[in-house]
């Protein structure tokens, strides 16, 4: 095997700081918007990862965002929790308070600094832009101690201009720099020699951390972030999947694994406890709604899959002819056989816990229960199975209304009928529907039986697994009043997993309209 791991030899000035962002940049792809109960159990994934920060949100841009940061700053023991703040006093303030509780809280404040955003944006000239630095970073520091500056389109900003901003925001008390490719247009070198002129030529830089911070608009954003750690950054701000803005952010998944695997020509470690990477990658899709490329780097279905013979055979010799890391090593099990329907109970949590779950009694249960079921309908039960349906259950285990049963009449002749029957807080309700096709009568029927006005925003099916047996996972997206919530679930039929996707959705969406107004649900229904 040639994986080289760099856990010997450690030097701390080697070790690279992992500044996860999913919940902020990552949230601002278009769509992938995410509830406060989803950035909860987020947030305990990436703690249970071992990331070093957690930037929870922009505690300004909504009640929402304010609240996700406030809750997740009290659940976070470990890890630092960071809320994103613009240069205003009100937004830094709006910060401070959201991240009060946490046990350690980071202000980020951010300005940009190019000369396209001084003048088309800021309409601001240089001197303004460093008086608003030295405000703006003094003003957080006096309300939190701990301090990360960002210079927005630092890597079309004239250099001996972006060196005078981080003096001046290092002389007003940031102990973090970060260096945004905000536009994803540097490469590699580039920024390196961006990193190093700083280091060499600020006063005051050999005190603070660096950090990179890279969009991928021409696909560069993971070499970009390790050429700034190769020009002396110290932290890499990065994204589960790579979600974020446009093309995205740089992939936590990536980064992490490369310094990994690569240890010997890149001598730098991360306190990341890799094996949680598959389960953090496979809640981000969920909760999003934005599928993970088969052929992704680290996490794709096909990251570990060797199809041709050759790479068989060479695999079953000696797995190093064809793999530089493991998939247990990044939390793939790989699609293993696991069990069939006379599995224990004890077996069955020994195998939740190997996928890195690890359930209440209760909802340990509900999920015992699941496979159960999902055994006696499904020839060959494999992992991802269990991961789909112990998703499934978390998602859905506490909603107020539930799909009893379902009927659809399908076929070449329209129109397609659904019979639907769901529970609300217990109480049966029946409802059927016509549609132009059997989903839109499964959701007419739900419709039918819940009134709401929201819209289908997103709805998408995937196979968990290979054969005509394998469950449907279902993502659903609605949207009502400008509030944006998704739904999942999974099931061997696929119209069944349609409905108790939508069900869950509209679960959600009413979640977030009964904590702004808690007798909405009753009277909606
Ligand atoms: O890309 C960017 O410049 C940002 C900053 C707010 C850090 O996301
Ligand atoms: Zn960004």
């Amino acid at each position: 095997m040639t994986q080289v791991s760099n856990d010997t030899a450690r030097d701390s000035r080697d070790r690279v700081i992992v500044f996860d962002t999913t919940m902020r940049d990552g949230e601002q792809s278009p769509g992938a918007s995410m509830s406060i109960d989803e950035k909860l159990e987020l947030a305990k994934i990436l703690e249970d990862m071992r990331v070093d920060v957690i930037e929870a949100g922009f505690p300004i841009a909504s009640n929402g965002d304010f609240e996700a940061v406030r809750q997740i700053s009290e659940i976070v023991t470990e890890s630092t929790v960071c809320g994103l703040a613009r240069a205003g006093m009100v937004d830094i303030e709006r910060c401070a308070e959201a991240i009060r509780p946490a046990k350690r809280g980071r202000i980020h404040t951010f300005l940009s600094t190019s000369p396209s955003h001084r003048d088309h944006i800021l309409k601001a000239s240089q001197e303004d832009i460093l008086e608003m630095v030295t405000k703006s970073v003094g003003h957080a520091r006096n309300l939190c101690g701990d301090v990360e500056w960002s210079a927005q389109d630092a890597t079309r900003t004239e250099q001996d201009f972006l060196r005078r901003c981080v003096e001046a925001a290092i002389r007003a008390g940031a102990q973090t720099i970060n260096i945004p490719d905000t536009v994803g247009y540097t490469y590699p070198s580039e920024y390196a020699e961006i990193f190093r002129d700083l280091i060499e030529n600020v006063p005051g830089a050999d005190t603070v951390i660096f950090s990179t911070h890279c969009h991928n608009d021409l696909g560069l954003a993971v070499a970009n972030s390790l050429a700034g750690v190769q020009g002396g950054a110290r932290q890499v701000e990065v994204a589960v999947n790579g979600i974020g803005e446009r093309a995205g952010n740089a992939a936590l998944e990536e980064i992490v694994m490369a310094l990994k695997v690569r240890g010997d020509r890149l001598p730098y470690f991360t306190g990341i406890e890799t094996q949680h990477i598959t389960r953090a990658s496979r809640y981000v899709s969920a909760i999003t709604g934005f599928p993970v490329q088969f052929n992704k780097a680290i996490v794709g279905k096909n990251a570990f899959a060797h199809e041709s013979g050759i790479h068989q055979d060479g695999m079953l010799k000696d797995r190093g002819t064809y793999e530089i890391m493991t998939p247990e090593s990044v939390g793939q099990g790989g699609s293993n056989l696991v069990m069939g329907k006379h599995a224990g109970r004890a077996g069955f949590r020994e195998k939740l816990k190997t996928l890195g779950y690890e359930l209440g009694q209760n909802a340990l249960n509900e999920a015992f229960q699941r496979f159960k079921d999902l055994a006696d309908k499904k020839k060959h039960v494999f992992d991802d199975d269990i991961v789909a349906l112990v998703d499934d259950a978390l998602a859905s285990g506490s909603d107020r209304i539930q799909v009893k049963s379902l009927r659809v009449i399908a076929g070449t002749e329209g129109p397609q009928q659904a019979e639907l029957i769901v529970t609300v807080d217990g109480v049966e309700k029946a409802a059927s529907a016509t549609g132009d096709g059997p989903v839109d009568a499964v959701f007419n029927a739900i419709h039918e039986a819940v009134p709401h006005t929201a819209i289908l925003r997103l709805f998408q099916v995937h196979a968990v697994t290979e054969g005509t047996d394998a469950q449907a996972q279902v993502s659903v997206r609605l949207e009502e009043d400008g509030r944006i919530a998704t739904g999942q679930a999974a099931d061997t039929d696929t119209l069944t997993a349609s409905a108790k996707a939508y069900v869950n959705a509209l679960n959600n969406l009413f979640a977030r309209k009964e904590k702004s107004a808690p007798d909405a649900i009753a009277s909606g229904f």
